[in-house]
C-alpha cells in the first residue's frame, strides 16, 4: 500500500499549519503508522521541530536534479534529543532560499510535477507523507497540490480563516482541473477558544452548513501548551504528556486513520 499524502494549507498566515504538521506526524508514527514530513514553508519551522536545519541536503536537491536521489534527503526526525524511528523528515530552508528554489523551477519542464515524481519512489515505504505549506501561491505549493492524495485544511472560527479555506479549496480545483467534490478534504477547527462566543457561533454553523461531511469531529482548543512546546521545538505529548491538550493531536491521528 503506498502513502495517503496530506498536504496541510489554508491561504492565511498563522492558522497552526506547522503545528498541525508537527503534531499530527508525530502522533500518526505513535501509532506505529510510517511517517514522512515534508517542509515546503519558508520560514523552516517544521524543519526547526525536527531538529533537521542543518541537513546536508533539503527539498530543493531532489526538485532541482531529476537523477538526485531522494532518499539522500530524508532524515529520522529528532524528537526530543531522539532521532525517531518511524517519522522521518525532508528539510526546507529558510527564507530566500526557498524564494530561489521556487524562481529556479518557474521555468523548468514539469516544474509542477517535479515533488510527485519523486515521491513516487519513496511512497511504498510509508503510510503517510505529511507536507507542510505556506500561504502563499508558488510553485512549491503547486507541487505540493499535485503530489497530494488528500488534505487538511486547519481553520480558525474567524472570517479570514475560513475564507482561507475557500480561496485554497478553490485554487486545488483550478490547478487538479476537478470539482470540489472529487478532493479529499478535511476541515479541521484549529486554535478555537472557547470564550470567544461570537466566533465560536459563526465557525460552528459555518462549517456545519458549508462542510458538515468534511468537518473533523476533533477540535483544536487554544492552549498555551502549544506555545510552550514550540519553545522546546517538540509536539505537545511530548513537553507535557499528562496535559489534557496532548490529546488533541492523538485524536485527530485516529479520526484521519480510521478515516470517519
Ligand atoms: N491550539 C493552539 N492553542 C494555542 N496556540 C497555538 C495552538 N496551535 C498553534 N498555536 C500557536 O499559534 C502560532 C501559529 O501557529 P503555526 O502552526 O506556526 O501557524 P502557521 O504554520 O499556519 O503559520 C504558533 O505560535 C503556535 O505555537
Ligand atoms: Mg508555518
Amino acid at each position: 500500500m503506498s502513502a495517503r499524502i496530506i498536504m496541510i494549507g489554508c491561504r492565511k498566515g498563522g492558522v497552526t499549519k506547522t503545528t498541525t504538521t508537527v503534531n499530527l506526524s508525530y502522533e500518526l508514527s505513535c501509532l506505529g503508522k510510517r511517517v514522512l514530513t515534508l517542509d515546503f514553508d519558508g520560514q523552516g519551522d517544521t524543519t526547526k521541530f525536527f531538529g533537521r536545519e542543518d541537513a546536508e541536503f533539503y527539498i530543493g536537491d531532489a526538485l532541482l536534479d531529476r537523477k538526485f536521489d531522494i532518499t539522500k534527503s530524508i532524515y529520522p526526525a529528532v524528537v526530543d534529543g531522539v532521532e525517531s524511528e518511524f517519522l522521518h523528515v525532508i528539510a526546507g530552508r529558510k527564507g530566500d532560499v526557498m524564494t530561489k528554489l521556487d524562481m529556479d523551477m518557474m521555468l523548468l519542464p514539469r516544474r509542477e510535477e517535479r515533488l510527485k515524481i519523486h515521491l513516487d519512489k519513496v511512497k511504498d515505504n510509508y503510510d503517510f507523507i505529511i507536507i507542510d505549506t505556506n500561504p502563499g501561491t508558488s510553485v512549491l505549493g503547486l507541487n505540493a497540490i499535485m503530489a497530494a492524495t488528500e488534505y487538511v485544511f486547519p481553520t480558525e472560527f474567524k472570517e479570514h480563516s475560513l475564507d482561507g479555506v475557500e480561496t485554497l479549496l478553490e485554487h486545488i480545483q483550478d490547478v487538479k482541473f476537478v470539482e470540489e467534490d472529487e478532493i479529499t478534504f478535511k476541515v479541521l477547527p484549529a486554535r478555537i477558544q472557547k470564550s470567544a462566543k461570537r466566533a465560536l457561533t459563526y465557525g460552528t454553523e459555518y462549517l456545519k452548513e458549508r462542510w458538515p461531511k468534511q468537518t473533523t469531529k476533533t477540535v483544536i482548543w487554544e492552549r498555551s501548551l502549544f506555545v510552550e512546546a514550540e519553545f522546546e521545538h517538540n509536539p505537545a505529548s511530548v513537553t507535557n504528556k499528562a496535559h489534557v491538550a496532548a490529546r488533541y493531536y492523538k485524536d485527530l491521528a485516529k479520526e484521519i486513520i480510521n478515516n470517519d
